[in-house]
């Protein structure tokens, strides 16, 4: 059998990783500046996490959801405690497409409507309603082009107010940072207008943090540099550090019933484990204020790298997640990067060069890369 070619790929394999390095089958070292996509949060097979699943697989890997999990509880308590929503509810899946269709889901049940509305250049998710909210009609297939949603450019506050003002709107679904959409930010005026027209309107709001959040933009949540409180958070990726998981973060409003939501794998005991193990070492490490200091010399670096610069035409992001955009296509400079330089970055739309590294990045590493991007170019 082959593997269902869908990947464009680049014939290097990663067999070994430690914090923000990885290695190839060859031997030869990489600074990864990617986080293989966001996921890798705490860094690449860091002894607390290993430590944990090694003995979490000693005594138990899995059991269903039909009796007491501690671990769950235990995560939920502690998640709630560090993000400041110890009063939400948490469902745990195992993916970020399946926290968006829950939390789409419950918006739906709550509402009793069927509209959502979505953001240009939005990204969130492969599943039938993620992927209808996910502004590429490219990879949504006919069977999910049912006309649940509308797409609205970010940061123009009219036409938001104009379609929630037709109260049949069950959710507005928002990445306060978008990924995929080329690391673009919503203003703090934009996000508490929405938030104020999707409470007047009673529309659900939701924030998808699977890129943007659990610490990768300097706050535990990138919503928090807004002054916003979404009724439902979105997380996968960073949460356990390379163990498939998601969650949906649930305010007290919404009222659970048995059979509402439900999952096989979901909150399994190796995926708590890992959870867990990421928030020790986040909380240990202060990898969220890591992640800020850190970001902000990136920031800064960049900045005065384009004045210097000409194919850098802007910089953009907040945290460890970055934006740099060209005037050239993104593709020869990644692979300079990755075969000359050896460095993993990530990219976005045909021009944009997008970081996503590990939370531990070191000011040095900062340094190292911004040195390599500079021979790069
Ligand atoms: C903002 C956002 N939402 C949702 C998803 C989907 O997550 P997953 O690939 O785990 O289903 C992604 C993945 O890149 C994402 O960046």
């Amino acid at each position: 059998m082959k593997l269902f070619d869908v990947y464009p790929l680049y014939d290097i394999n990663i067999v070994r990783g430690r914090g923000c390095t990885v290695w190839d089958d060859n031997g030869q070292e990489y600074l990864d500046l990617y986080g293989g996509h966001a996921v890798i949060s705490i860094g690449h097979c860091h002894p607390v996490y290993v430590e944990a699943l090694k003995n979490q697989l000693d005594r138990l890997g899995f059991y269903s959801n039909s009796v007491v999990n501690t671990l769950q509880q235990q995560l939920a308590s502690r998640l709630g405690k560090v993000c400041g929503y110890e009063d939400y509810q948490l469902f745990l899946i195992n993916s970020g497409a399946e926290a968006n269709e829950n939390a789409l889901k419950l918006a739906s049940f709550h509402t009793g409507r069927t509209r959502i509305l979505s953001a240009q250049k939005a990204f969130h998710g492969r599943t039938s309603l993620a992927v209808e909210a996910t502004d590429n009609p490219k990879i949504i297939a006919p069977v999910n082009a049912n006309g649940h949603v509308t797409y609205l450019p970010l940061n123009d506050i009219t036409p938001w107010e104009r379609e929630l003002a037709k109260n049949d709107v069950a959710a507005v679904i928002l990445e306060c940072i978008q990924g995929v959409g080329g690391i673009r930010l919503a203003t703090p005026e934009f996000a508490q207008e929405l938030q104020t027209a999707c409470r007047r309107h009673g529309t659900v709001l939701i924030c998808d943090e699977i890129q943007c959040g659990y610490g990768r933009s300097g706050r535990f949540f990138a919503h928090q540099w807004l002054g916003i409180r979404p009724d439902l958070i979105t997380v996968a990726k960073g949460i356990a550090n390379g163990f498939p998981m998601g969650a949906v973060l649930i305010s007290p409003d919404f009222v659970p019933s048995y059979g509402l939501l439900g999952t096989t794998f979901g909150g399994n005991h190796l995926a708590c484990a890992a959870a867990l193990a990421v928030l020790d070492v986040m909380e240990k490490d202060n990898l969220v204020e890591n992640a800020c200091k850190v970001g902000n010399r990136l920031l800064e670096k960049l900045d005065s790298l384009k004045a210097t610069q000409p194919h850098i035409t802007d910089v953009r992001g907040r945290g460890l997640m970055i934006g740099i955009e060209l005037d050239i296509p993104h593709k020869e400079v990644r692979s300079r990067l990755i075969h000359d330089e050896h460095c993993f970055t990530g990219c976005a739309s045909t021009n944009i060069l997008r970081l996503l590294p590990p939370l531990c990045l070191t000011e040095e590493q900062a340094d190292t890369f911004i040195e390599k991007l500079k021979r790069s170019l």
